[in-house]
């Protein structure tokens, strides 16, 4: 009987733990090698959609006012490969994909390829005329500094946060994020605007300058008391009269109605609130990241696999196309908050291992197919009828950095 209970309580755990240690490890192993292989494929995949750009310079301008095609962000209707130039919002993923693979292999061919890929980017350093500067260049530079010390990125980086603080409107503590729609909006706030916040902390590390500080912690402490609804969850838009700093409307720009739950909007909230308690120690911040992860989680219309539908209201359910990237935005964003609320850090790893596993069974591309993207079934616009259950380069980024984390975890070294 003694026997029993030993075995019980001391051999059979530690048995499992070494089991389930061992299948982590295989998860985030088998991942990467297939990213290596794959990313190498997408290499081959950009090199052709380029050299198939009009040869004469003067067409290309033409198609291409806004200069060159840098990176890949998804695959439309005919099964071509979708380029965009640094302009887009999604032109800092790839170039951050490369980083991650440098990061986790240590392979100089990743190395040598992320630089050629960040160096594009470079020019969105002086274009004020969007919010996305966070994700086009912190993704890009941003990983390429913390990597590799390069000081020149180290400017880029700088210059980028100036220019992204130019957006801030001071009587309505925001940083404007789109100019588009004019008619419609004064100074719209989207939450995807949170992600850019962690340029703006980072700009303040490296150069004492509390302007960026204050305004990062002003726009998000605007957007806790403006985006979110009494359930937690969070609108998309909103709008701001700039002189009086009211707000003018709560709409929905990619969800499926103003009052829907738009699903990337609350990947975007649970991540971007979890970074500034991270940057500020402000408990209002943790205390909001946990709330959106709850609603997340506790939602009756997220599937059984935790990847869930585009919009927690779409009316089809469950025949509607689900959002790969909201779900890898969630899960790299879980595991740092299980650094930060103990309580609940065991069903926060539980949740983002779940997203992990059941995107690394089921969701993954197959191998030498689809232009090189790692994840399939991702939505970019519903509404806006473009990237309906495709691959984007936004949901690949997030799922290489979900993996890194969950290593860094596993092997308890510090994820920053
Ligand atoms: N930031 C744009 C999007 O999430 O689609």
């Amino acid at each position: 009987m003694r026997k029993h209970l030993f075995l019980y309580l001391f051999i059979f755990p530690l048995i499992f733990s070494c089991k389930s240690q061992a299948q982590n490890d295989n998860i985030i192993n088998s991942d990467f090698a297939f990213a290596d292989k794959q990313l190498t494929y997408a290499i081959s995949e950009i090199e052709k959609a380029i050299a198939n750009e009009p040869v004469n310079e003067k067409e290309r301008r033409e198609k291409r006012k806004q200069g060159p095609l840098v990176s890949p962000r998804s695959i439309d209707e005919n099964g071509n490969l979708i380029m965009v130039t640094s302009r887009d919002w999604t032109s800092g993923f790839f170039p951050g994909e490369l980083w991650y693979m440098y990061e986790y292999t240590q392979d100089e061919k990743w190395k040598t390829l992320a630089q050629e890929f960040t160096v594009p980017i470079e020019q969105e350093k002086t274009n004020g005329i969007t919010h996305d500067m966070g994700f086009k260049v912190y993704c890009s530079f941003g990983n390429g500094y913390r990597l590799t010390k390069d000081e020149q990125y180290k400017d880029v980086l700088l210059q980028s946060a100036y220019t992204l603080i130019t957006r801030y409107k001071p009587n309505a503590k925001i940083i404007r994020s789109w100019d588009h729609n004019k008619d419609k909006w004064q100074s719209p706030v989207i939450i995807d605007n949170m992600m850019n916040l962690e340029l703006l902390f980072w700009a303040f590390k490296e150069s004492k300058d509390s302007l960026f500080y204050n305004i990062a912690v002003n726009h998000a402490t605007t957007t806790m008391k403006n985006h979110f609804r009494d359930d937690y969850s969070s609108y998309h838009v909103v709008d701001y009269d700039t002189i009086t700093g009211n707000v003018l409307a709560k709409h929905t720009h990619q969800g499926y109605s103003h009052q829907s739950a738009w699903a990337r909007g609350q990947a975007w909230a649970v991540y971007g609130y979890t970074m500034c308690y991270r940057e500020t120690g402000k408990s209002e911040f943790l205390e909001q990241a946990k709330h959106v992860a709850n609603y997340i989680f506790t939602h009756p219309n997220l599937p059984q696999d935790l990847i869930p539908y585009w919009d927690y209201d779409a009316p089809e359910i469950p025949n509607e196309p689900r959002d790969v990237s909201a779900a890898t935005v969630t899960a790299s964003a879980l595991y740092e908050l299980s650094l930060y609320d103990k309580e609940n850090s065991g069903k926060y790893l539980n949740w983002a291992n779940t997203i992990i596993d059941n995107l690394s069974n089921n969701y993954l591309a197959k191998e030498g197919n689809d232009r090189g993207f790692l994840l399939l079934h991702s939505t970019g616009s519903k509404p806006g009828k473009f990237e309906v259950d495709k691959p984007l380069s936004y949901a690949d980024y997030y799922f290489l950095e979900a993996l890194l984390r969950k290593q860094k975890l596993e092997q308890s070294k510090p994820l920053f």
